[in-house]
């Protein structure tokens, strides 16, 4: 069966200008309107000067209360893309996305919902709020961090959702320039006695370790991190300050603590499906369990070749023309081998979710962490997540499409 292209067209048909640094961009997909949930991104492919750019951006608009479908996306000082877009997407101008993925997405549950944002960690973020006011009785709770008043997003549009909600919507305001950064005992205070709440939590890295490590628990935590792996936290920093809190992080590479496709609301989160692959015709996927986690993630350009735990074999990888090998080591995700080769290989959330990062294993098998994206008709035809697969023989080859 034909797959359907990873990447679909879609018009922009407005430009909101949020703040002097963020704007919204309403598109209206080709093929007719995505669906989607509350809290899931679309990563772009966006071509600057001749070079194609993958990046990620999350809804900001809720499937359940806007008609129109929007993404928020705000400068980044030097940023390649983000800047782009605001200097060069006009209105009616065209743009490619995926379709919608991610988990970052509303759980079931009657505790209230307490919302935690860092500037542009405001988009999935309101998006979720107005999900949760419309669809459930819950309360929502929104701890929302900006450097100062001009730079904080969607202000007038909270203050017409709390007021449309009376009674289940509390924004609280919280200006760097005013206070400081958050502090433990800002979030302490702004959880207050509702501490069994489900905690969703997006912003700037240290802004979201400081709020994970400082929520007392009981209440579930989702995170949803927009920086890439450096920044993953492990579980037992995220556990570290006597927190009973369970964390479940959509950047976090252990498969268990990300629930699978088949039980999105829950919070006994099935292990994520890990899928064994060959480059022969429709190998099923075989549940080999994740393989242990490489030893660091992304500094491995740095490191030298023939380090313990390199073993024998050759990672070969294609991208943009050229083909370069690599001896495999030991738990290196392929994209890993493919930076270390010294290529630029696409990727995003570096998380399983994006699907930015995939190519074809034409040669040798690899495992998969976690898979959130690819559909089996993907796997049959031999696509991996290369920020996700581990090779499981000595020699495999890739190709980027
Ligand atoms: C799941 C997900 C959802 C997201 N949702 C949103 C959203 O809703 N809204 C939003 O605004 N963003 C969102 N992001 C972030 C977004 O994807 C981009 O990461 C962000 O816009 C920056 O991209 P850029 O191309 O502008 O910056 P980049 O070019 O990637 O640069 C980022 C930073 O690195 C620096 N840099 C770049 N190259 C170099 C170099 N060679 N040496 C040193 N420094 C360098 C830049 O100066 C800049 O400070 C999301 C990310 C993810 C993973
Ligand atoms: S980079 Fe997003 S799935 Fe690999």
């Amino acid at each position: 069966m034909a797959r359907p292209p990873l990447f679909r067209r879609a018009k922009v048909t407005r430009i909101v200008k949020e703040t002097p640094d963020t704007r919204t961009f309403v598109l209206e997909p080709h093929d007719g309107p995505f669906s989607y949930q509350a809290g899931q991104f679309c990563t772009f492919k966006v071509v600057v000067d001749g070079k194609p750019y993958f990046r990620s951006y999350s809804m900001s608009s809720c499937p359940v209360t806007d008609t129109e479908f929007m993404t928020t996306v705000k400068r980044v000082p030097g940023g390649t893309v983000s800047n782009w877009m605001h200097d060069n997407l006009g209105e009616g101008d065209e743009v490619e996305l995926t379709v919608p993925t991610g988990r970052f997405c509303l759980r079931a549950g009657d505790v209230p919902v307490l919302g935690f944002s860092g500037g542009s960690g405001i988009t999935p973020i309101i998006s979720l709020a107005k999900n949760t006011l419309a669809t459930t009785d819950r309360e929502v709770r929104l701890l929302c961090a900006d450097r100062d008043r001009t730079s904080a997003i969607f202000e007038a549009a909270l203050d017409e959702l709390a007021a449309r909600y009376p009674g289940r919507l509390t924004v609280v305001r919280h200006r760097d320039d005013e206070h400081g950064y958050v502090d433990a005992a800002k979030v302490l205070e702004f959880v207050g006695p509702h501490t069994a709440g489900d905690a969703y939590i997006c912003g700037p890295e240290p802004f979201m370790e400081l709020v994970e490590n400082a929520l007392p628990g009981p209440g579930r935590i989702f995170s949803e991190r927009f920086g890439g792996a450096a920044a993953k936290p492990t579980a037992p920093a995220v556990g570290a300050s006597n927190s009973p809190a369970q964390t479940v992080s959509t950047t976090n590479p252990t498969a268990a603590a990300i629930p699978s496709p088949a039980t999105p609301a829950g919070s006994t989160a099935a292990p994520a499906p890990v899928a064994a692959l060959s480059d022969g015709p429709a190998t099923p996927a075989t549940a080999t369990g994740p393989v242990a986690p490489a030893a660091s993630t992304g500094a491995s350009a740095a490191a030298p070749v023939q380090s313990a735990a390199t073993e024998e074999g050759t990672v070969t990888i294609f991208l943009n023309r050229k083909k370069k090998s690599v001896p495999r080591r030991d738990g290196e995700t392929l994209l890993e081998s493919a930076r270390r080769a010294g290529l630029t290989p696409p990727f995003s959330c570096e998380s399983g979710n994006c699907a930015t990062c995939m190519a074809k294993l034409t040669e040798g098998k690899a495992t998969m962490r976690v898979n959130d994206a690819l559909t089996d008709d993907d796997l049959e035809e031999g696509y991996i997540l290369t920020c996700q697969a581990v090779p499981d023989t000595p020699s495999v080859t890739v190709r980027y499409e």
